[in-house]
Order: structure tokens, then C-alpha cells, then sequence
């Protein structure tokens, strides 16, 4: 059986403001992607998703959607979507917009309604509830961004729960005019060919009914950010939640029937064994609940070895596993392991089974860019200033060339670059064979030459010290990656059969260093290995 595209492929995270600015105002948008299209076709990803594009007052940057069926005038228009899309298809590409369901705006038509007035008919499309009895809000939860998540609205009488920022109201999903209203956006944009969503805050859409307290985290100290104050246990992750993913999969599975296969993602920050369950059980759920668990991993073989070794013996049967370094919300990877371990990573990411998914920049080695007080733009670091939770510096703009602004925008763009641009950019990158966009490119084609690579079975090797060593195999192909972690020298005895193979690729230039069945690994090498 031939695999589908989202599990043989590689998804490419688009965040619009900071890709390709084609209007001048040094904010990223659609046309501008369009433009850099061919150069994604050339890095060799399948599939491109694009952080929201909807029409929003962006007090987050575009998860406060306004109107979830038409496109902020920064990004374009709809016109300019279609075009994008067809562009895409005609590339190969595939398109995945970010569904953003948990909350809308305060400006939407519906948060607008329902806070006109208690008896307004969409009143209880969001959540209002009464003051406690002193007044305060209903109960103890905690804004994600910090701050109590219950706003007073004077004029009703009545607090509104927000998750997020006070701009960003949550929905009522306990309301089935709700559902239905929000299935409806997702056939709008399946109708026009999008090829499926990452779903935002998957695992926040349901809270408890009764709204108790959440539990006080004995963990909490002062630099985690005031959200980890409260144990999130009755206001996310609630059994319910997975009726409303699996009618999300529903119609996608509908829109599947007639082509290519639409696929869901669900961005859900929960331990491993909480997150399988979104794979969905007598009824189908997303596709590829987010596994992010490499992001915070500690960069270290054995316990990478047994992170890897329980994420798959928790798999669900038939559930597909998928991989994340970064994303618009993390810190960069280049800036949590360094520019030698980043490329390391890239093999990793690029090797494991499973669908990975690459944050725009990681293949320039893009690191985090210190972002002066006056240009700070993150809501979550204007609320919880220096504490280090700002996303800005991992949404800076692309790197395309050494002209003014990197070839990002004619204009100044909304953040700054980083300060090495001249030399870290696509153009000159490109020319360096020794370059880590040179390895993603290395990497992604071995992976189209190599399906063992992309769909393969996976088993761990036995190794030692700092080195991370499997086997891929499909049929009679059969790979080996072994990954140094570490900047000291290291062996490896490899498996009979691998034994005098050639090496596919290194992560450093120069050839491996093999003799017979003993791999000697240079300081910060990951190397592949194939049978001629
Ligand atoms: C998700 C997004 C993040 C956003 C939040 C609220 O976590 O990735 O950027 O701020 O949801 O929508």
C-alpha cells in the first residue's frame, strides 16, 4: 500500500507576517508566499501550514479571528488565497490552514451579540457565568498569558471566560449552534481545496460544566509564568473534547472520499499518554495529534532513546507518529542545542519515523533574536515581561538574500532581523555545500530516494555515550542513522549487515569514518548510512 501524502511527507510551518512581504508594508503576506514558492519546492517539503490568515484585529497576531471566511486585508484577499492555493497544487504542494475553534475575537459578529445583552440569542455562544459572591471572578482560573481568565463586563453584569487574552473570548462548544457554526468554516475552506488544519488548543475546547477551581501547582515558582500557578485540570483535556475532534474528522473524512485525503493536526501540549487519546478510538480523531515532545527533551542519547522508545510503544494501533523541533510559539532549536547540535537535530527530525514538521528558518539555522524593549510586539511578553515567554524572537522575519532586509520587504519590517542576514540567507546558503540549508536539502532528498527513510519501520540500536543510533527498514531497504550528541569523539559497533557501509550523508562535511563494523563519529556528526 502506498503511504498518504501526511504520513510519508513534510509539513513546513508558514508564519505569514515574517515569510515574504510583497506590498511594501514589512508585513509578510500571501502574495509574498506565493513569490517564494518555487524556493519551498526546491528545499523539497510536501506540504506548507500557515499560522491564520483570517481577518483579525491581531491582538495575537491573527489567533483573535474576526470573520473565520475571509482573509485579513494585511494578507490579502480571498482572491489572493485561491491563488495561493492553485500555486501550491501546482507544485505538488499541499496547503494546511490553522483552524483556530477555541476562541474568536472580541471584535467577531458573534462576541459582539452575545455581549449585547443577556437574552441576546448568541448569548450563550460563549461562556458567561456570575460573580462569585465577593464579587470576584467565578473561580480561580488562570489566562494562559497570564492574569485571572475571567473578564467583567459591566454593561451585562456577567464575567466572559477567555483562555488566552481578554480579546480573545472562548466559544461555547457545549452549544450546538456553535458546532455547527464553526463546521461550517471548516467547509468553507475544504470546499475551496485546502488539504486540512492544524487545529489551535486542541485539548482547550471543553471545560468541566461546573467550573470548579483548578487544583494549586505545588511546582509553581515565580519565572514559570503565572498560568502554571493552577493545575489546568477541569479547564482543558475533558472527556468531551473527543466527541468534537471526532466530528471535526467527520468532514474531513468526508471531503476525503472525493480526492486526496484532507488531514487534522491538533495542537495539544499534554504527557504522552494523555495525548494518544486524540488519535481518536472507536471513532477517528486527528490524524497527527502534535508531538512535541523534542522541544524540551533533555539533549541527551540515553533519554532521547527512551523518549522515542515510549512515544511509539504508546501508539495507538494504526496511529501515525510525527515529530515537531519548533514552532511560533517555542524557542528555536538552534537556540535551545547550538548551531552544531541544530543540525544534528535536522537529521533527527528528518530520520525518526513519523511526519515531521519544520518551523520556517530552522533550515537557515535561524536562532532566537534578542528583541530590544521597543520593538517587544508578543502580548504574552507585554504581560509577563522578561521572564523569558516572549514569542517574538522565534517569529522574526525569513532570510532570503543580502539585499535591504534580507529580501524580506522593501520596508522595515515588523521585527527586526537577525543581526548575521548578509550570510544567513537562502541565496547565500545555498552556494555553501557546507551550509545547514544545504543538509535540509541533502536530508529532504534522501528521503524522497530513501522511502525506508519517510515510512519505514523503526528500531533503536544498541549504543553508548552520546551516541543515538537506529535502524529504518522497508523491504529489503534498510538504513542506518547514528547520531553523536555530544562534541567528543565517539564510536559505534554497527549492526553485521551495515557493517563496511557506505555513508548517505554526514551532517559534517567530510567523509565518515568506517572501518569494517566500527563507526567513529566526529564531535557533533550524525551520519546515514546505506548498503550500496
Ligand atoms: C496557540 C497558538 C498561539 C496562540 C494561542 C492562542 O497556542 O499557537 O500562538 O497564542 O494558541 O490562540
Amino acid at each position: 500500500m502506498i503511504a498518504p501524502w501526511w504520513q510519508a511527507g513534510v509539513i513546513y510551518q508558514i508564519y505569514p507576517r515574517s515569510f515574504q512581504d510583497s506590498d511594501g508594508d514589512g508585513i509578510g503576506d500571501l502574495n509574498g508566499i506565493v513569490q517564494r514558492l518555487d524556493s519551498l519546492a526546491a528545499l523539497g517539503i510536501d506540504a506548507i501550514w500557515i499560522s491564520p490568515i483570517y481577518s483579525s484585529p491581531m491582538a495575537d497576531f491573527g489567533y483573535d479571528v474576526a470573520d473565520y471566511c475571509d482573509v485579513d486585508p494585511r494578507f490579502g484577499t480571498l482572491a489572493d488565497f485561491d491563488e495561493l492555493l492553485a500555486q501550491a497544487h501546482a507544485r505538488g504542494l499541499k496547503l494546511l490552514l490553522d483552524f483556530v475553534p477555541n476562541h474568536t475575537s472580541d471584535r467577531h459578529a458573534w462576541f459582539v451579540e452575545s455581549q449585547a445583552s443577556r437574552t441576546n440569542s448568541r448569548r450563550d455562544w460563549y461562556l458567561w457565568r456570575d460573580a462569585a459572591p465577593d464579587g470576584g471572578p467565578p473561580n480561580n482560573w488562570i489566562s494562559d498569558f497570564g492574569g485571572s481568565a475571567w473578564e467583567w463586563d459591566g454593561a451585562t453584569g456577567q464575567y466572559y471566560y477567555h483562555a488566552f487574552l481578554r480579546e480573545q473570548p472562548d466559544l461555547n462548544w457545549r452549544n450546538p449552534a456553535v458546532q455547527v457554526a464553526m463546521h461550517d468554516v471548516l467547509r468553507f475552506w475544504f470546499d475551496r481545496g485546502v488539504d486540512g488544519f492544524r487545529i489551535d488548543v486542541l485539548w482547550h475546547m471543553i471545560k468541566a460544566a461546573d467550573f470548579p477551581d483548578n487544583p494549586p501547582n505545588p511546582a509553581w515558582q515565580p519565572g514559570m509564568g503565572e498560568m502554571h500557578r493552577v493545575l489546568q485540570f477541569h479547564s482543558a483535556d475533558q472527556p468531551e473534547v473527543h466527541a468534537i475532534a471526532a466530528a471535526m474528522r467527520d468532514i474531513a473524512g468526508g471531503y476525503s472520499a472525493t480526492g486526496d485525503e484532507r488531514v487534522l493536526i491538533g495542537e495539544i501540549y499534554l504527557p504522552v499518554e494523555r495525548l494518544m487519546p486524540y488519535y481518536g478510538g472507536e471513532r477517528a480523531e486527528v490524524h497527527l495529534p502534535f508531538n512535541f515532545q523534542l522541544i524540551d527533551a533533555p539533549w541527551e542519547a540515553r533519554a532521547l532513546a527512551r523518549l522515542i522508545a515510549d512515544y511509539e510503544a504508546a501508539l495507538p494501533p494504526g496511529g501515525w507518529p510525527n515529530w515537531v523541533l519548533g514552532n511560533h510559539d517555542r524557542p528555536r532549536v538552534a537556540a535551545k542545542r547550538g548551531q552544531a547540535q541544530a543540525r544534528v537535530a535536522a537529521m533527527l527530525l528528518l530520520t525518526l519515523r513519523g511526519t515531521p514538521t519544520l518551523y520556517y528558518g530552522d533550515e537557515l539555522g535561524l536562532s532566537d533574536v534578542a528583541i530590544p524593549y521597543e520593538r517587544v510586539r508578543d502580548p504574552r511578553e507585554l504581560r509577563e515581561p522578561g521572564l523569558g515567554l516572549g514569542r517574538d524572537p522565534v517569529r522574526t522575519p525569513m532570510a532570503w538574500d543580502a539585499s535591504e532586509n534580507a529580501g524580506f520587504s522593501t520596508a522595515r519590517p515588523w521585527l527586526p532581523l537577525h543581526e548575521d542576514w548578509p550570510t544567513r540567507n537562502v541565496a547565500v546558503m545555498a552556494e555553501d555545500p557546507a551550509s545547514i540549508l544545504a543538509l535540509y536539502r541533502q536530508l529532504l532528498t534522501a528521503r524522497r530516494a530513501h522511502p525506508a527513510l519517510a515510512i519505514g519501520d523503526f528500531a533503536l540500536l544498541d549504543s553508548a555515550g552520546d551516541v543515538l543510533a537506529y535502524e529504518r527498514r522497508q523491504g529489503a531497504q534498510r538504513l542506518v542513522v547514528a547520531l553523536n550528541l555530544g562534541a567528543q569523539v565517539q564510536h559505534l559497533d554497527l549492526p553485521d549487515w551495515a557493517g563496511g557501509c557506505p555513508p548517505l550523508l554526514s551532517t559534517i562535511p567530510g567523509p565518515a569514518q568506517i572501518e569494517g563494523r566500527a563507526l567513529r563519529l566526529r564531535p557533533n556528526e550524525g551520519v546515514i548510512l546505506a548498503p550500496a
